[in-house]
């Protein structure tokens, strides 16, 4: 990881496991944030956010967990301004090479007065409090003013001042409602650096939100008078309409270094890869104009683009494909592939996988062969999510068979579960075939849970494309997303059905106290 220490590089503080999963149904479990996790530290993230430890037993346990493996980013974790956070905190933290508390406190009227009922005075103690606190545990404490795009200047100097003292090496100024415009949160950070005294003591952050759209145009004017760090998340995931995104913050200061004569540590080639992973994962879908990683950032459509690009690519391109990690989807192999050439595409691909998962993957893999002409990276990694890393589950499906169409109406499913090891078989309808097949799963495992989303995508070009399908289910208040991947839609919807299925079971059991998000 290159350093720190030039005046012109900027801190890349990722929360996509913190803020980016506190967006409704963008739970993610220990698994799903551990490969997170090392994808960001590959990348090169300085600093990742991994949770919020007080929040429950299992954000407890993924801060932790990811503490254990991360060596090269800092781990961070957020915590209230309460000793109980900061102690619980440090706990999770604790296995780290480096490691971060980041507390927070609201500082502008209005959260003070309705959502804390706290005098500025009380709060102005607490915050002292909870840096000192917090620096009883670690070297490294970011302290947050949150809603401070909305606090009185002379309370947010006067709060920023004392927490520099109290030993805060980073202070972070959220737009926690993304109200702020560019040119006056530029102007309240030129504020801070004018009237902190001991401002040059601690790196200032940014943390914008992204309601008006304006969290990244709103964190480089930060960079631009002097913040050197910027919190956000991969795809822009996070709370309401999400955070600075990323993907965009980085490569407009690495594109446009005429006017932002900055660097970050982030190897933009892996960019792409941790798109397609975050978005796997929460099931939430890039939109295919979404700036950097959309499906169409780097696409040309019309005659005219087309042919400026055949004369120079510069013409309609400001930056390469090859730069954020876009390959051209490399073809992989067929059915004839060996053994030795598959395992070593597995790890290329970032895979780690014990004797039999790669014996299983690769069977599966020929079986895949066998059905679809060509096989991609991308048909790989929907493969090893979807079968390989699901060693534990409960309920696996074991076949599956639709009858629908014009002429059997309702559509019909017939399928056999394996439950706890047994195998239990039905038949069941519904009003479409999907219906059909999701009822049999209820009619085998009785269940509670809601669907809140059924979303298919082709994860290559063509009609013999494997579906990936993403299903949302809700039960008590927790949400969890099953993604499922085959050649038939079918099959991979119950797939998916039965993965969240078993994903919510795992809550179940690891049954924790109601969530507190930030
Ligand atoms: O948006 C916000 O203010 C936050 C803080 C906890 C940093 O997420
Ligand atoms: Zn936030």
């Amino acid at each position: 990881m290159s350093s720190t220490t030039d005046s012109n590089r900027v801190v890349i503080f990722d929360t996509t496991l913190r803020d980016g999963e506190q967006s409704p149904g963008a739970s993610m479990n220990l698994d799903e944030k551990l490969r997170i996790a090392s994808v960001l530290e590959e990348m090169g993230v300085d600093v990742i956010e991994a949770g919020f430890p007080i929040a429950s037993n299992g954000d407890f346990e993924a801060v932790n967990e990811i503490a254990k493996v991360v060596k090269n980013s800092t781990v961070c974790g957020l915590a209230r301004a309460s000793h109980g956070d900061i102690e619980r905190c440090a706990e999770a933290i604790k296995p780290a090479e480096r490691q971060r508390i980041h507390t927070f406190l609201s500082t502008s009227p209005l959260h003070m007065k309705y959502k804390l009922q706290m005098e500025p005075d009380a709060v102005y103690d607490m915050v002292i409090d909870s840096v000192t606190h917090a620096r009883n545990f670690v070297d490294d404490v970011e302290w947050s003013a949150e809603d401070g795009s909305r606090t009185e200047h002379d309370f947010l100097c006067r709060c920023v001042e004392a927490a520099i003292k109290a030993g805060a090496g980073t202070i972070n100024i959220p737009d926690t409602v993304g109200y702020a415009v560019p040119d006056e949160f530029a102007d309240l950070i030129s504020m801070l650096f004018n009237r902190v005294p001991n401002i040059d003591k601690a790196i200032i952050s940014v943390h914008c939100h992204n309601d008006l759209g304006l969290a990244v145009a709103n964190s480089l004017a930060a960079v631009q008078v002097g913040a050197r760090q910027i919190e956000c998340t991969i795809n822009g995931l996070g709370e309401r309409a999400g955070n600075a995104a990323m993907e965009e913050v980085v490569m407009g200061i690495k594109t446009r270094q005429d006017r932002m004569p900055y660097s970050t540590g982030v190897a933009t080639e892996n960019i792409m890869k941790a798109s397609r992973l975050v978005s796997g994962v929460t099931g939430f879908t890039v939109q295919p104009n979404k700036a950097i990683v959309g499906a169409n950032a780097f696409a040309h459509e019309s005659g005219i683009h087309q042919d400026g690009m055949l004369k120079h690519a510069g013409t309609y391109e400001i930056m390469t494909p090859e730069s954020v990690g876009l390959t051209q989807s490399t073809l992989v192999m067929g059915k004839h592939s060996g053994r030795h050439a598959f395992a070593e595409k597995i790890k290329e691909l970032g895979y780690d996988l014990g004797d039999n998962a790669l014996n299983d993957a690769f069977l599966r893999f020929k079986d895949l062969a066998d059905k679809k002409k060509e096989v991609f990276d991308e048909d790989l990694v929907a493969l090893i999510d979807d079968e390989v890393v699901r060693d534990n589950d409960r309920i696996r499906l074991v076949s599956l068979e639709i009858l629908c169409g014009t002429k059997h109406q309702p559509p019909k499913a017939e399928m056999e579960l394996e439950i706890d090891g047994e195998t239990l078989s039905c038949k069941s309808s519904g009003d479409g075939p999907v219906d059909a097949a999701f009822n049999g799963v209820k009619k085998l495992f009785p269940h509670q849970a809601r669907l809140q989303l059924y979303q298919v995508h082709a994860v290559t070009h063509g009609t013999d494309a494997q579906a990936e399908v993403t299903v949302r289910l809700e039960e008590n208040g927790r949400t969890v997303n099953g993604q499922g991947a085959d050649t038939d839609t079918m099959v991979a919807s119950v797939k998916a059905y039965v993965t969240a299925l078993n994903k919510l079971l795992v809550k179940r059991e690891k049954s924790a106290p109601a969530a507190i998000s930030a």
